[in-house]
This record gives C-alpha cells, sequence and structure tokens, in this order.
C-alpha cells in the first residue's frame, strides 16, 4: 500500500493554515474580525462554484485520469531510458507548473546530478524567447539525446510555436526525417496548429482536457509528463489534489480552507490591501510563488465584473523566499504603506537536517548558532519575521506543509486554484479568462505579420507618435 492509500497518513499530511495574524488582537489591534469575513457572502460563492463545477473540468483532474497516467508512466520510461536532456517548449501556464513541481520535488542542483543519482534526464524548461536563452540551451544539450516537449493549450503562441519551429530544423538536420522519438506534443485535442503537425509528424500527444486553462493545466498531462519524467510520483501528486479536494467542499465556509483564503484576501483588497506577497521559507518552494503570481494575477485581474460593470479588480502578486528576502524587502514590509498581505509557507519538517558545528567559543556572537540546526535557523527567522511585521501592524498568515512530498505539492496545487476560483467568485469576476494576455498576443502576431490580422495591423499602425522630448 502506497502512504497517500492510508488515510491516517494522509491526515498527518493535511496542510495547516494559521491566520492568527491577520485577526485583530492586542498585537494588531487593526486587524481582521470575524464578522468582517462572515459578512462575505461565502454560501454563495461556494454554491456557485458548486453549480460551475461541471464546467471547471481541472476541478475533475484528481480523479479522472487514471488512463491518462498510465499513457505518460509509459512514455516517461522511454524518455527515462532514451534521453539524457528534456526540455519543455511553453510558457506561462504552459511552464511555470513544470518548474515549480520539479524544483519543489527534486533534488535542488537536481542538473548537475550525476545520471546515476539523477535517475531521469536534465530538466530545462524554455518559457522565453530571449535569442540567448535558445543558444545557451543548444551550447550544453546534445540534440540526439534530447526529447523535447512542446506544450501550448491553443496550439498557436508565438513564443512556444517559433521554439517548436526551431528544435523541428534541429532534429530533422540531426537525426532525419523522422522526429517522433525526440519531440511530444501537448495540447488541444483540435484547436490550433500544433495539433495538426503533432498528427504530421506522428508525435506522441498529450491533450490539455476542454475546461482546463492554462493556469489551471498543472494536474493535467501539461505537468505530469515532466513531472513523471523526472521521476516524481504523479500518483502521489494527484491523491494529495483529491484529498484537498475534499477538503474544500466543506460547505461551512469557515472549515473550508479555500474560502477561508479567499475570504482573507477579499477583505484586504476591500480595505486597500492590493499586492499579496507570497513568502516561501524553503528553496523547494521557491517556484511556487512564480506559479501562484500567474494563476492570481491573470485569473484576478480584471476589468470588467461579470455583470459588464468596470471593476479594475485584482491584487498584485510578489514574489519573495524566506529567508533571503529578509534581508532585501522585509525592511519594506514592516515599515512601509498597509497595502500588502503576506502569505508564509512553511514546512515541519525538510528533507534534511543540517546542524551547525561547534566553532569559536571564544567569539559568544558566533559561537550561539552552535549545537543548533538550519532547520532551528530558518523556524525562527520565520516565526521572528511573522512577529514582527504583526507588530508593526502588517497582516500575514502562514500555510504550513507537514512535509514537502507529492501529496503536500498537490494538496498546495489544488487549494491555490480553488482559493483563486473562490476569490473570483467573491469579486465577482471571470476568473478563466485573459482578455488582456489575448490582446498582447493579437497585437504580436500582427506585427509579425501573420495571416489574417490586418485590421489589428492597421489599428497598431495608427498610433499616435512618439513625443522625441520623452526619449532621451
Ligand atoms: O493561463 C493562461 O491561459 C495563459 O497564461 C497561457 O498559459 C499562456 O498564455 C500560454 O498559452 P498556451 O498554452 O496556449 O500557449
Amino acid at each position: 500500500m502506497k502512504d497517500y492509500q492510508n488515510p491516517a497518513w494522509c491526515q498527518g499530511m493535511k496542510l495547516r493554515i494559521n491566520y492568527n495574524n491577520m485577526m485583530k488582537s492586542a498585537l494588531l489591534p487593526d486587524g481582521f474580525t470575524r464578522e468582517e469575513l462572515t459578512r462575505l457572502p461565502l454560501s454563495a460563492a461556494l454554491a456557485a462554484m458548486k453549480a460551475k463545477r461541471p464546467a471547471l473540468r481541472w476541478m475533475d483532474l484528481p480523479h479522472n485520469q487514471e488512463e491518462i497516467v498510465q499513457q505518460i508512466e509509459k512514455t516517461a520510461a522511454w524518455v527515462r531510458e532514451e534521453a539524457e536532456a528534456f526540455v519543455v517548449l511553453g510558457i506561462g501556464g504552459s511552464a511555470l507548473g513544470p518548474i515549480a513541481v520539479h524544483q519543489a520535488l527534486r533534488h535542488l542542483n537536481y542538473n548537475d546530478l550525476p545520471k546515476e543519482k539523477r535517475g531521469g534526464p536534465k530538466l530545462y524548461v524554455l518559457d522565453n524567447v530571449d535569442p540567448e536563452r535558445m543558444a545557451a540551451l543548444l551550447d550544453v544539450i546534445d540534440i540526439k539525446k534530447t526529447v523535447f516537449n512542446v506544450i501550448t493549450k491553443s496550439g498557436s503562441t508565438s513564443e512556444t510555436m517559433s521554439q517548436l519551429l526551431i528544435a523541428v530544423d534541429l532534429l530533422k538536420k540531426a537525426v532525419g526525417e523522422d522526429i517522433s522519438r525526440h519531440l511530444i506534443a501537448t495540447t488541444d485535442k483540435e484547436k490550433g496548429n500544433l495539433i495538426k503537425i503533432a498528427r504530421q509528424e506522428h508525435l506522441t500527444t498529450f491533450i490539455v482536457p476542454d475546461g482546463v486553462g492554462g493556469r489551471f493545466s498543472e494536474l493535467c498531462p501539461v505537468g505530469l509528463v515532466a513531472a513523471a519524467v523526472c521521476g516524481i510520483d504523479i500518483r502521489a501528486l494527484l491523491a494529495g489534489a483529491a484529498y484537498m479536494d475534499e477538503l474544500t467542499q466543506n460547505e461551512d465556509p469557515m472549515s473550508n480552507p479555500a474560502c477561508v483564503i479567499g475570504a482573507l484576501q477579499k477583505v484586504a483588497m476591500d480595505r486597500g490591501m492590493n499586492i499579496h506577497v507570497m513568502m516561501p521559507y524553503a528553496d523547494s518552494l521557491k517556484y511556487i510563488s512564480d506559479w501562484y503570481a500567474q494563476l492570481w494575477a491573470e485569473s484576478l485581474g480584471k476589468k470588467f465584473g461579470t455583470d459588464g460593470s468596470i471593476l479594475h479588480a485584482g491584487q498584485t502578486p510578489v514574489k519573495a523566499l524566506g529567508v533571503t528576502d529578509q534581508h532585501s524587502q522585509v525592511q519594506l514590509y514592516t515599515e512601509g504603506p498597509f497595502d500588502k498581505v503576506v502569505t508564509f509557507l512553511t514546512v515541519d519538517k525538510y528533507r534534511t537536517v543540517t546542524p551547525i558545528p561547534e566553532g569559536y567559543p571564544d567569539i559568544p556572537d558566533v559561537h550561539f548558532l552552535s549545537g543548533h540546526t538550519h532547520n532551528e535557523l530558518i523556524a525562527a527567522e520565520q516565526a521572528a519575521t511573522a512577529y514582527a511585521l504583526t507588530k508593526s501592524g502588517h497582516v500575514n498568515y502562514a500555510i504550513t506543509l507537514p512535509e514537502v512530498n507529492p501529496f503536500t505539492i498537490g494538496e498546495l496545487l489544488y487549494l491555490f486554484e480553488v482559493a483563486t476560483a473562490f476569490a473570483g467568485e467573491l469579486l465577482n469576476i471571470d476568473a478563466f479568462d485573459q482578455p488582456g494576455v489575448e490582446e498582447g498576443k493579437k497585437a504580436t502576431y500582427a506585427l509579425l505579420g501573420k495571416p489574417g490580422f490586418d485590421e489589428k495591423r492597421a489599428e497598431l499602425n495608427a498610433r499616435p507618435a512618439e513625443d522625441e522630448a520623452y526619449i532621451l
């Protein structure tokens, strides 16, 4: 039996949310009150989510992928056997999840480990078209021993398609016309161009299901393929998400972790706290902040309400890392404007213990550290930072992972997805579209001469000329 099949083990891995430092207290007289939270239409928002659930197919991903998981495991087995490098080509929701999960669940210096310790190919995720990035990748991979995974839900994103063109050209030059052992496609079942190319090139293809938007796609093949290739237990990841699905269906809003997070953030926004700092105290969780930033920003940053009213809703996500950013940003968080909520991600049990050895007994200001561990130091620094913030009147709360493992990461990803959707309900916006991103995509197509974008090109060409006075 796997750990995640044992209910007692799962219970022990349950994430904890401690929001005392958001609430009114002797230390935080201007904190939130329970009434402020419960005054929000929480039950109505929960009911609305429940009614929408059949269309929100990302909510089914923890439960309906047995067959897909088997296919992914088969593909991962041959890739692990044949490839020295696995390169994800994708951007936004097609890249941030794979990066976050890899960093969380593999060795922090994974690519630098010898092959036998790594157990899988090196992983590279190309989520930019900086020309130097592609050139730098080509300097370190052997194209004949590389498998690319091109991921684009829409099948048309310029950045990803340009990378695909480069990869296909290089592959055909290196291995000949049959590139099917070197390229995997992950895309929509019919929309866009990648599916056409995948058919033409006879590629192993994984489908991004309908109703699963880019930033909600980490738990479908978008994220699972790279994770499985690098040896992550994707069944445990999905089991953690399924466990969180149960918790986030609790109809008592104040016992439902996604509702509590959504409600705290809504009250914060109502009080003008338009910045949300995500600050993990673990290097392994560093890129969860990047993934979360997209999820929160792109889902909630909306001009229009669902009733057509102009809202300009949203809260700016900021990425920070404990303890590193205590020495760069925390001064601002502690003494700066009251415009932020800080969310700490903390870990009870790190995967290793690093003792601090005995040394310099004649220098007490150094020697006091001896006999402690880095584990104690990082925990003390997080507690001290939370205290300093609270004492200065700045709200913060902590989400604690008992351990960082595939199950708890599945819980965390799913929790944030549901909390984001729930916050969208409270803000009365559509959390699942991204017209602002689409506008930029269309303008790029127009500038680069894509057929069908003449009107947009004319619109861009009609822009007023820039004033030389403002250019130095
Ligand atoms: O969340 C989203 O929908 C976007 O951020 C997309 O993930 C991003 O634009 C990439 O799109 P695609 O996967 O279609 O290439």
